[in-house]
């Protein structure tokens, strides 16, 4: 939910930035802008859309010699994606970036503007910098007017702060919403996340909620937020870029689907025995005293929560609860301290999501995370974190995060099922011998692509799409329908497919289309009965299943698997590129589709 960059140094200033921005732009991308301070004069730049209206706007600007500069690609939250609303944010004499949410904006804006403020813009940032100014005015420090601001602002932050009061300095401060510095070679930068710097730094430091300071060309400091000097850790930052390139696939989702079988071997590796599960990062007394699992998340990764309470049930016999995040968080929760929350997150910066797990620690319970993120908020608050090693994930619709999500969900419900004694341990080594086969299944074969792009073609219309399932193929056809809206924009619902009957099922006809998740090896002939009723009422039928189905128009035939769960996972292979197809034809972005960002770190 925005992406911000900054820099200081002699090196191109412009092109560092850029750069930098453009490996953020999945965060936002409603307009982009930067700004650089050189011989105490701002050059300012900003554009509506994509990075690529920027990068056009910046071609004759040249900035040579010592610099600093800060960017940002926004998704925008408060006023209309305008050149206006685009950051960076001026004041007299000094710019902002921001990400997150000022919650106390309009109270600071009616008090600056009767100092006689005029605001430009509709957003909660701007107010950042002329309340930074009107305490300048005051205190003539700017380090104090910084502070002196930040203790006034409520809410969800990362800001960067450059002033022509301090030409050589970046002022920063991180309050639930991500920033890193990177340390280059006589060089610094500052990224909302790691990969913009993969590169350019050996080195970064992961800043902490409620840390503040400013960066010149030969100082870092940093403070708590009680303004105590911190000395900060510096950690090492990964080499190589080339995994999060589009090796030679039409979009980062391409790509990312293609890379399923290759990360869930990842996510395995190391983590089975013959008949245990083993998760070196988890310590068993995690799990004393825990009588039920709450698992907490948003849209994709709720999903993969929603599949797994099924499978903690069944396999490991413990009550399994499931809750969206954003419902969660204001519903006055019972909690127990009986309970493991467990939030599952791609990003661990999801604001919701992060919200929730603080709520649950303050209650005092153990907590949990699921991520694929090291170091992001959710790791570093929870009291313990598996993480899915899917790689770095571009493309907004999630993939391969949720793949891998879903094995370390299935692992997690064979740990436990050993720790409570509910599968036996030649059971145990039956599931884990299916566990190993999973990177098998979703490898995606030429005949199986080509016959989803060629049938792809007759669902570009309609009135609406029904995905539906039942047991753990109901999350997977919610899962589905939401891969569908989110790239192609057209209207699709999961259901489970025993409910359709209770309402949904007076929507059918021929120009509502069902697209039914017929596993052979979990509960096929109720759902066979549930997708003859809408065939008798004539909506288009798409079956996806192991074997033919006389009442279908159209029909995917996966392969034949012995478990259920395999059957899971190439069917999610099937609906991820069923979507892929669809949007292609329809001619839209499918890495960055409109009005989605990919970490939202708002509420
Ligand atoms: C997935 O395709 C979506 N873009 C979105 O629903 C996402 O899963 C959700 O925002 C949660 O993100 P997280 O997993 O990073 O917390």
């Amino acid at each position: 939910m925005c992406g911000i960059v900054g820099y200081i140094g002699k090196n191109s200033v412009k092109d560092i930035l850029l750069d930098g921005l453009s490996e953020l732009e999945y965060r936002g991308y409603d307009s982009a802008g930067i700004a650089v301070l050189q011989d105490s004069n701002f050059s300012i730049y900003k554009a509506v859309g994509k990075l690529e209206n920027l990068k056009n706007k910046t071609k004759e600007f040249h900035p040579k010699g010592f610099s600093i500069g800060i960017g940002h690609t926004r998704w925008a939250t408060h006023g209309k994606p305008t050149e206006l609303n685009a950051h960076p944010h001026i004041g007299e004499n000094s710019y902002v970036v921001h990400n997150g949410i000022i919650e106390n904006y309009q109270e600071l804006k009616q008090r600056l503007s009767t100092e006689g403020v005029h605001f430009l813009s509709q957003t909660d940032t701007e107010v950042i910098v002329h309340l930074f100014e009107s305490h300048l005015k005051r205190l003539k420090s700017p380090l104090e007017a910084f502070r002196a601001a930040l203790d006034e602002l409520h809410g969800a932050y990362a800001i960067l702060l450059i002033t022509k009061s301090a030409p050589d300095t970046i002022f920063f401060a991180k309050n639930g919403s991500p920033m890193l510095i990177g340390l280059g070679k006589d060089e610094k930068h500052f990224a909302s996340s790691d990969t913009p710097l993969i590169g350019l730094c050996k080195d970064v430091i992961y800043l902490y909620d409620g840390e503040n300071g400013y960066l010149t060309s030969d100082a870092i400091e940093v403070f708590s937020k009680s303004y105590e000097k911190i000395t900060p850790v510096h950690k090492a930052l990964p080499t190589s870029k080339l995994s999060a390139q589009k090796e030679g696939y039409r979009f980062f989702m391409e790509k990312e689907i293609y890379e399923q079988s290759q990360v869930i071997s990842d996510t395995l590796m190391g983590r089975l025995s013959k008949d245990t599960i083993l998760f070196e990062e988890l310590d068993e007394k995690l799990f004393e005293g825990i009588n039920e699992i709450k698992l907490c998340a948003c849209g994709t990764s709720y999903h993969s929560a929603l599949a797994a309470s099924y499978l903690f049930e069944r396999f490991a016999k413990i009550r399994c609860s499931v809750e969206i995040a954003s419902e969660f968080r204001y519903k006055e929760p019972m909690m127990s301290k009986d309970t493991l929350f467990v939030v599952i997150s791609q990003s661990g910066e999801t604001a919701d999501t992060l919200e929730t797990l603080k709520m649950a620690q303050a209650a005092g319970l153990k907590t949990l995370v699921i991520c694929n993120v090291d170091n992001s908020s959710m790791v570093r608050a929870a009291d313990a974190s598996i993480l899915t090693r899917a790689g770095i994930e571009k493309g907004v619709a999630s993939t391969k995060a949720f793949a891998t999500q879903m094995v370390v969900f299935w692992m997690l419900s064979l740990y436990l099922a050993k720790l409570r004694s509910s599968l036996t341990s030649a059971q145990l080594a039956e599931q884990i011998l299916l566990l190993r086969e999973i990177p098998a299944t979703v490898v995606v074969s030429d005949d199986l692509h080509e016959k989803i792009r060629r049938l792809s073609k007759r669902y570009l219309h309609g009135h609406g799409f029904f995905f539906i399932g039942r047991d753990v193929f109901y999350p997977l056809a919610l899962e589905g329908a939401l891969k569908l809206k989110e790239i192609s924009y057209l209207h699709a619902e999961g259901y489970p497919s025993g409910e359709m009957k209770h309402g949904p099922i007076a929507l059918a006809d021929p120009e509502l289309f069902t697209i039914a998740l017929m596993p052979v090896n979990l509960l096929y002939d109720k759902t066979k009965s549930n997708v003859e009723e809408l065939s008798a009422r004539d909506s288009t039928i798409c079956a996806i299943s192991a074997v033919a189905f006389d009442k279908a128009d159209d029909f995917i035939q996966i392969k034949e698997h012995k478990h259920y769960m395999h059957e899971f996972f190439e069917m999610m292979v099937v609906l991820q590129l069923f979507s892929l197809e669809i949007s292609v034809r329809l001619g839209n972005d499918v890495d960055m589709p409109r009005n989605l960002a990919k970490s939202v770190t708002v509420e």
